[in-house]
């Protein structure tokens, strides 16, 4: 029997439906009376802004608008709304856009609670103690950050992007709608459904750790357990079902707020049992190419799944018939659910190869030696990876092996 091991760890409050934005001037008003928001260019510009806005004002609150929040959130960014907003004192942090906005909401708010600078938080559990509260309102269904414990930055002192993972910094609220995302070109659309994909798959195929009274204390990530292998399913069904729909038709309000409930689901999964291997190897991919995080991540994942098959069959089985497989055979379904990843990726086109991604050969070898400092992914991978075995799905994953 497998060990009966849960951890749950959300937002206190996850509001989800067509219009929910709506809610943000009440939920708000509840946590504070000032509040600082986090969003870019695009958003601030927008009908939906200026209505958001109208809606705090009614509802008492004073609001500050940050809008230069940079895609991939490069810290110079983060400096730049602290400098030109931390006086504002607020009580409240909304981060609304793409998971970079929302990750901006989160560090601002850690940087005006604990002070900086942020590379004493890199890594797991650095962070002292409770932030000011964050409520996160996505505006792309992929990186699940409204429901998170992480948030992703680039420091220019390091090649790669770093995370600061703490359960503090889960958002207080999440409102999702996703009437938000029906401007979503489709390209996004293809990379952020993607990358909640590889969280939702990493997440239910993630190690299982030797269950003790410290393992949740100890670490953010768990590993595989109870709850997250429920938002994991969840999740896996509702991206095969529905993002196909929502590239062939972006009004699709249906498929819009599924996606929207799978990036929300994919994110409660990971944020507990923590994603792997195909996460490790994009950050040094990404730091090479310059290429979204969605479509490193998905490139390599049926090569991941491909090179972890034997040590979680069951697991990639019980994908497959989520998504429609036939048969009784635990390895053809495991088959049949790689199978199935490998076209979704290319029907909605996801590089096929790293050669495709930009990835010159010559740096196989370095991308697999900076795969390895992500020390907490590749120790939460099912199957041991050392750094020959890192290479091995690197040539694969450049050359097109399966
Ligand atoms: N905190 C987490 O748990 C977590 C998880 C995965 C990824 N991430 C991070 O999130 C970031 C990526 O987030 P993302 O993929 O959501 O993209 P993003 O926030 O970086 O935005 C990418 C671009 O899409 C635009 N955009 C956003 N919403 C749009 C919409 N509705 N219509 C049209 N354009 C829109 C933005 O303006 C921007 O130009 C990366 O920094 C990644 O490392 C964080
Ligand atoms: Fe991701």
């Amino acid at each position: 029997m497998t060990s009966q091991f849960g951890v749950m760890r959300a937002p206190q409050s996850i509001v989800f439906g067509n219009g929910q934005r709506r809610a943000l001037g009440q939920a708000v008003a509840r946590l504070g009376k000032r509040t600082l928001v986090c969003t870019d260019q695009r958003f601030a510009a927008s009908t939906e802004m200026a209505e958001m806005l109208a809606d705090l004002a009614a509802c008492g609150v004073e609001a500050r608008l940050f809008s230069g929040t940079l895609a991939e959130l490069p810290a110079s960014s983060i400096d730049e709304c602290v400098e030109s907003c931390g006086n504002f004192r607020p009580d409240v942090v909304v981060g609304v856009g793409g998971g970079s906005c929302m990750d901006m909401a989160k560090l601002v708010s850690l940087l005006l609670t604990h002070g900086g600078p942020l590379d004493r938080f890199y890594g797991e559990f650095k962070v002292p103690g409770p932030i000011i509260p964050v409520v996160a309102i996505p505006t792309t269904a992929g990186t699940g950050s409204e429901a998170t414990p992480v948030a992703v930055l680039g420091d220019s002192k390091r090649d790669l992007k770093v995370g600061i993972s703490s359960p503090y910094l889960i958002p207080h609220t999440a409102i999702c709608d996703a009437e938000l995302t029906l401007t979503c070109p489709p390209g996004l659309t293809a990379l952020s459904g993607a990358d909640a994909l590889t969280h939702a798959i990493e997440a239910y195929t993630a190690v299982r750790h030797p269950v003790s009274a410290g393992l949740s204390q100890e670490r953010v990530f768990v590993g595989k357990n109870l709850f997250s292998d429920q938002h994991a399913l969840a999740a896996i069904k509702a991206i095969f079902e529905y993002l196909p729909r929502a590239m062939a038709d972006g009004s699709d309000l249906e498929a819009r707020g599924m996606l929207m409930f799978a990036s929300l689901s994919a994110g409660l999964a990971f944020g507990t049992a923590g994603t792997a291997a195909a996460h490790a190897i994009q950050y040094p991919v990404g730091a090479l190419t310059h290429t979204a995080h969605g479509l490193g991540v998905a490139c390599l994942l049926p090569y991941v799944m491909a090179y972890n098959a034997g040590a979680v069959t069951p697991e990639l089985a019980a994908i497959g018939t989520a998504i429609g497989c036939k048969g009784d055979d635990p390895v053809e379904l495991a088959m049949g659910a790689i199978r199935r990843t490998r076209s979704l990726c290319e029907d909605i086109g996801i590089p096929r190869t790293l050669a495709d991604l930009g990835l010159p050969e010559e740096k196989l070898g370095w991308v697999s030696e900076q795969s390895m400092l992500s020390a907490r992914l590749i120790n939460n991978n099912p199957r041991k990876l050392g750094v020959d075995d890192v290479a091995h799905i690197v040539r694969n994953a450049h050359a097109g092996v399966h």
